[in-house]
């Protein structure tokens, strides 16, 4: 890729921030690889309140992105891997942006930006996990130099699980 990154800037949740998450993934295309579904505004809320929790423990959480007008265009970033099936204790980073942002680099540049955050922070390897199907997130995968690492059953979607890692 040659073209210049666009201008993307990352910061901790806010409160605020639950609603614009709400707001712009309420959409069934965003949500497609996430049940398909729009979620509650109090899952954003818990989300976001968790993220300002990993950000005091740890330096990193998934961060607001914000585009160069200040709007809030989604999130990108990294956090204990939440789930109780899947790579248990390891550093997961992810990324999920409103429609219309799609297809400009954007979560690109804030993957990015968190592998250098991470690499800060004296993490040393994280890992990805993406449905099989989900072809654009992972070609977000293959852009920043990921590797196919393990594939599990999903157990919530029913769908095989890529687990891509990448050692910093
Ligand atoms: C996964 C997701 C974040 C990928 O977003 P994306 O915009 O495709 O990814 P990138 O930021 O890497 O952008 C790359 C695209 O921007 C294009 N692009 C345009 N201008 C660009 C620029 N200046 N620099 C880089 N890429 C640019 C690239 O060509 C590429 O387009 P293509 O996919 O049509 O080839 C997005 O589809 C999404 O939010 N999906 C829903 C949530 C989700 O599934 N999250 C992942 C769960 S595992």
């Amino acid at each position: 890729m040659n073209r210049a990154l666009p201008v993307v800037r990352l910061r901790v949740p806010t409160d605020e921030d639950a609603v614009a998450w709400h707001r712009i993934f309420d959409d069934p295309e965003v949500m497609e690889f996430h049940g398909g579904k729009a979620r509650d505004l109090s899952v954003y809320e818990e989300l976001t309140a968790r993220q300002r929790r990993h950000d005091a423990e740890r330096g990193f959480c998934l961060w607001t992105m914000l585009d160069d007008a200040a709007q809030v265009i989604g999130f990108t970033g990294a956090q204990p891997w939440p789930q109780d099936w899947g790579p248990k204790g390891e550093i997961e980073i992810g990324w999920r942006l409103g429609r219309e942002y799609w297809g400009q680099g954007y979560a690109t540049a804030a993957a990015l930006m968190t592998l250098e955050r991470l690499r800060a922070a004296g993490v040393e390897s994280v890992v990805a996990m993406v449905l099989a199907g989900n072809e654009r997130s992972i070609a977000v995968t293959r852009r920043l130099g990921m590797r196919l690492e393990n594939v599990f059953a999903e157990p919530k979607y029913r769908q095989e699980a890529h687990q891509y890692r990448l050692d910093l």
